[in-house]
């Protein structure tokens, strides 16, 4: 199977780093990802849920219109790392913060932030599908509305470009007053990520998006994910190595809060600089 230039390999293939060669992106001159203009800053950013670490030490840079990885094995902090750029972290008793986390320049953790304001920002996209037991229609200008958006035809226009966007328009277009839940679990991941859009975002955060879809609606996911990058800041964790090299630009390895190594994912998947990544990513750990 192809999605558009992402060549995809069987799930059950042997996990070796040889292997990946043939599923990274081939980055010609004029795409190579380039470090310039980070859109969100960790300077020594840690993270405690009461006296447990969840991120320690992060510095880290992530730069727009490209998508970022996070890898590593169970337990290592990449969905604190990822709540962290949202603050849905916040929800959780006990949680500590120390230094900076910018995003567009602000420090997000600066007592004057608005939550509100930072989340239509950052959109999410979580592990399992969790659409609102609401129409399709409702889902994807449940955000706009709240924004205090109205009128009709703004709404018709805002849940066909980002049902569009999502790449699901063609396929709920006659049936928008439908219940959400109706929809399949691919569809409703899809339908997810138009609501996540709806907001206007410019930073898109998604923790497994396909681990509960089958191979053909993670195939889906994955090249909406291209798609989307030219337009968005995308941030995904996953499980799935050939994923990550297949949709990422950059992938950073944690290992127990640390982050171990960062950098373009054709380097991490055919070079990388430190053991415990080469380990984990040929399968030896995690
Ligand atoms: N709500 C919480 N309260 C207390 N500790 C937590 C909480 N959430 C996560 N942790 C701890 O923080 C550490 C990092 O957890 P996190 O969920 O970020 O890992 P992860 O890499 O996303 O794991 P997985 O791959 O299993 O999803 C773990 O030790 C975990 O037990
Ligand atoms: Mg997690």
């Amino acid at each position: 199977m192809t999605l558009g230039q992402i060549p995809v390999i069987d799930a059950t293939e042997t996990r070796q780093l040889h292997e990946f060669h043939s599923v990274l992106p081939k980055h010609t001159e004029s795409v190579e990802p380039r470090p310039t203009n980070p859109v969100i800053i960790f300077e020594d950013f840690c993270l405690y849920y009461g006296s447990k670490v969840g991120v320690r030490n992060i510095t880290m840079n992530i730069y727009p219109r490209a998508v970022t990885a996070i890898i590593g094995p169970s337990g290592c902090g990449k969905s604190t790392f990822l709540r962290s750029i949202n603050r849905m972290n916040d929800l959780i008793p006990h949680v500590k913060v120390t230094g900076r986390l910018l995003v567009n320049g602000q420090n997000i953790y600066d007592k004057r932030i608005n939550l509100i304001n930072l989340r239509q920002q950052v959109g999410m996209v979580f592990q399992t599908p969790n659409p609102f037991p609401k129409s399709i229609y409702d889902n994807v200008a449940f955000g706009p509305r709240l924004q205090g958006i109205r009128k009709r035809s703004r709404l018709d226009e805002i849940v066909e470009r980002c049902l569009r966007d999502a790449a699901l328009w063609d396929e709920v277009k006659d049936e928008l007053n439908k219940s959400a839940l109706a929809l399949s679990g691919g569809q409703q991941q899809r339908l997810c990520i138009a609501r996540a859009l709806a907001t206007g975002p410019k930073i898109l955060l998604m923790d497994e998006p396909c681990s509960a879809l089958d191979p053909v609606a993670t195939g889906r996911i994955e090249e909406l994910i291209h798609k989307l990058k030219s337009d968005y800041t995308i941030v995904i964790v996953t499980h799935n190595m050939q994923q990550a090299a297949r949709v990422s630009d950059w992938t950073a390895f944690f290992c127990m809060g640390e982050l171990i190594e960062y950098g373009l994912t054709r380097d991490i998947f055919t070079n990388p600089k430190k053991k415990q990544t080469e380990d984990y990513i040929t399968g030896r750990f995690g």
